[in-house]
């Protein structure tokens, strides 16, 4: 078992995994990888590659994720690649890893052109998740997974989402036992939506509710805005487009916004310039030659995917949302 970690997080976790496996009858090593999105490169893939011929790991092997998102697409692409694809597990160590990025299969790394522009479907045959390792895990990472669980309930979870209206609002309750229930309802939207669609032709799309304009306030901010807090941000875009075009009341809008600063997440975007966010949005490379994609919440647990937003409604949000216009 080639177990795959960071330097920040091996030292934390990967003593305990080993043993573990060991005791179990494996053979495991550890195999170790730069820390950071800016290493989620083809050049970090090669050198696991070379970390797993050193550990004599063959076809009969399975390689193990011990991270957040990037340690799990890096890793899982390297498994799905490595002697033409060998068993992957998953074992997330941040919220939105949990809820988000270890279930679906989606694996790959990103060219110095663009974000996740390589990869590989790789489903994990087992995604293993301890809620307490999250005690570790910094707090602007818990915010940002956070963003995806409430994103999660607005898609399709409303019990989901009322709990997180009215529940205590200490982030130390994500690493309890008691969490394991929102977690894994979190999880479970996304698992239901992506069985029902593995390969994104249709209602996988949904789970990117936030993210049109999410990304764009991400690369605007030249990365400086989290993932999380720009998807913060592109949910309540998305509720005011929606209430623009008569899809949803006013009171959803409020709901959101409620929900999203009561955890500590912004609603409201710093003053970039529109013109730029509606550039980052069209330059999105995986729509190329094609419009902008909207999904547009209806109600708590509904949502629609829209196609034709008029781009003088897209402007009006981003300027409400407090994007500048001159
Ligand atoms: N494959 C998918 O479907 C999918 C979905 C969403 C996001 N993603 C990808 O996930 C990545 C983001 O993942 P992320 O938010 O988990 O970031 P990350 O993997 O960079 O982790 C954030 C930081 O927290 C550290 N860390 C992780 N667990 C820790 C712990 N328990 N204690 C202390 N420190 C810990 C990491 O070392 C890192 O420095 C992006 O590359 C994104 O593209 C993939
Ligand atoms: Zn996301």
């Amino acid at each position: 078992v080639a177990i795959v970690s960071n330097p920040i997080v091996a030292p934390l976790y990967a003593d305990a995994l080993e043993a573990t496996l060991e005791q179990a009858g494996y053979r495991p090593f550890v195999c170790q990888i730069p820390a950071g999105e800016e290493n989620k490169t083809l050049d970090t893939v090669s050198t696991l590659y070379g970390q797993f011929l050193d550990g004599n790991l063959d076809r009969s092997g399975t390689v193990l994720s011990l991270g957040g998102g990037v340690t799990g697409d890096l890793s899982g692409f390297a498994a799905a690649s490595f002697m033409r694809g060998v068993a992957f597990i998953q074992v997330p160590t941040t919220l939105l890893a949990m809820v988000d990025a270890s279930i679906g299969g989606k694996t790959g790394v990103d060219l110095p052109q663009g974000k996740n522009l390589v990869g590989a479907f790789k489903q994990p045959s087992l995604v293993l998740i301890d809620p307490d390792v999250l005690k570790t895990s910094p707090e602007v990472e818990m915010r940002s997974g956070l963003a995806e669980v409430i994103k999660h309930g607005l898609i399709a979870d409303q019990v989901l989402f009322g709990t997180l209206e009215t529940m205590e609002r200490e982030l130390s309750y994500w690493w309890g036992d008691h969490a394991v229930a929102q977690i894994v309802r979190a999880l479970r939207v996304k698992q239901s939506i992506v069985e029902e669609d593995p390969f994104e032709r249709g209602r996988r799309a949904v789970l990117n509710l936030g993210h049109t304009i999410g990304h764009a306030l991400e690369k605007v901010s030249d990365y400086s805005l989290r993932h999380g807090e720009a998807v913060s941000i592109g949910m309540v875009g998305a509720a005011d487009i929606a209430q623009t075009l008569g899809g949803c009341d006013s009171n959803l809008g409020m709901r959101i916004r409620n929900i999203l600063s009561r955890w500590g997440l912004p609603i409201d975007s710093p003053p970039y310039p529109v013109e730029s966010l509606l550039q980052a949005m069209s330059r999105d490379k995986k729509r190329q030659g094609r419009g902008l994609r909207w999904i547009l919440p209806r109600d708590i647990g509904q949502v629609e995917i829209v196609e034709d937003v008029p781009i003088d409604v897209v402007k009006t949000t981003l300027c409400n949302l407090g994007a500048r216009s001159d």
